[in-house]
């Protein structure tokens, strides 16, 4: 019987599994073979996850076009099927940020790739300096209105400016966003912890979480090098900034804690990320068959007082981080 428990996204009806399934630099990306991103987005399926989460920029469309269709034969009622927009698509200046041309235009190339009628949800990948909120919150309140979204949601934006987003569509009875999603890890903690997690309580927003084991480097995969056949093998600039910082003596440290709570180090990151407050759902990524078993174990694992203080201990929350 599978250990996943469904949470709401905040205020709302809509349930997400505790444990969701994303495709960034995999599906399209350092996965290309059609039958085995099936294979991993159904065996995640049949654990209980109904949440996967893609974005247009995720391998230029690629990620949208493999996931949409190993999730084709799935019932879509019984999934929540998430894509984002913002980053530049192309060299055009128009295809990029959250002006209402470039947001209606992506959502319908994201519609076609992923081969769906509607987004459950679509995120602001980031926030856009340089378009008034006042048009983004229009457009995602139009494309609620047409039913082509369910809900809206950003990713990466301070408490203040999804306070904003808020006051501007309770001025206009518009929807305002409802999920929020934030890099969160016990290695980056600080700034949902101190401002976004209060302002998305207090709004009755949801926290869909990425980024949940650093990139695998809480996994203890990197303790003593770069493995081949790895994520930081193949990006540098993550490599730079994961496998140099002072990240992975503390995740070596953290293997005592593990074995106490009787699990994989792996499984005490995403255990402790569903278990924090605020938290509608961990975004996995797994490159394997056995990557996503591990991961999804972490469905069984409490977090007592005791664990949490000890990791609280080693990786404690650093402010502005
Ligand atoms: N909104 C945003 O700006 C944003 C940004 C980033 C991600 N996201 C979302 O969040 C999702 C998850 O982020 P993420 O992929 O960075 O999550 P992550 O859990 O921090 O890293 C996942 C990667 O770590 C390695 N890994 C995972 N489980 C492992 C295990 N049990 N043992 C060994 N290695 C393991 C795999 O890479 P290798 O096997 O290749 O080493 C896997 O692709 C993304 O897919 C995306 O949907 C959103």
């Amino acid at each position: 019987m599978s250990d996943m428990t469904y949470r709401p996204l905040g205020r709302c009806g809509t349930k997400v599994s505790a444990f969701s399934l994303g495709g960034w630099t995999t599906f399209g990306g350092s996965i290309t073979d059609e039958a085995f991103t099936r294979e991993i987005l159904h065996a995640a399926y049949e654990a209980g996850v109904n949440f996967f989460d893609i974005a247009d920029v995720y391998a230029i469309g690629a990620a949208e076009t493999i996931m949409g269709k190993a999730l084709a034969d799935l019932p879509r009622r019984n999934l929540v099927i998430s894509s984002k927009c913002y980053w530049p698509m192309s060299e055009d200046v128009n295809d990029r940020g959250l002006s209402r041309k470039h947001i209606f235009e992506s959502v319908e190339a994201s519609l076609k790739r992923i081969g769906t009628d509607y987004l459950d949800i679509l995120f602001c990948h980031r926030y856009d300096e340089e378009t008034p909120l006042e048009e983004t919150v229009r457009a995602m309140d139009d494309l609620v209105r047409q039913g082509k979204v369910l809900y809206w949601g950003t990713s990466e934006w301070t408490g203040a400016q999804l306070r904003s987003a808020h006051a501007i569509a309770d001025d206009r009875h518009a929807y305002g966003p409802q999920v929020e999603q934030p890099q969160y890890n016990l290695l980056v903690r600080g700034k949902v912890e101190d401002d976004v997690q209060p302002a998305a309580e207090d709004l009755g927003m949801g926290l869909v979480v990425w980024s949940p084991l650093a990139s695998g480097l809480l996994t203890g995969k990197y303790d003593d090098a770069v493995p081949d056949d790895s994520r930081l093998a193949r990006i540098d600039w993550l490599r730079e900034q994961l496998f140099e910082g002072e990240g992975r003596d503390k995740v070596r440290a953290m293997t005592e804690i593990a074995e106490g709570a009787g699990c994989t180090r792996t499984q005490l990151a995403l255990a402790w990320a569903a278990a924090q407050p605020g938290i509608s759902s961990v975004i996995l990524g797994a490159t394997s068959l056995p990557q996503l078993e591990e991961n999804l174990g972490a469905a069984a694992v409490e977090i007592t007082d005791e664990v949490r203080s000890a990791l609280n201990a080693l990786f404690p929350s650093v402010a502005g981080t």
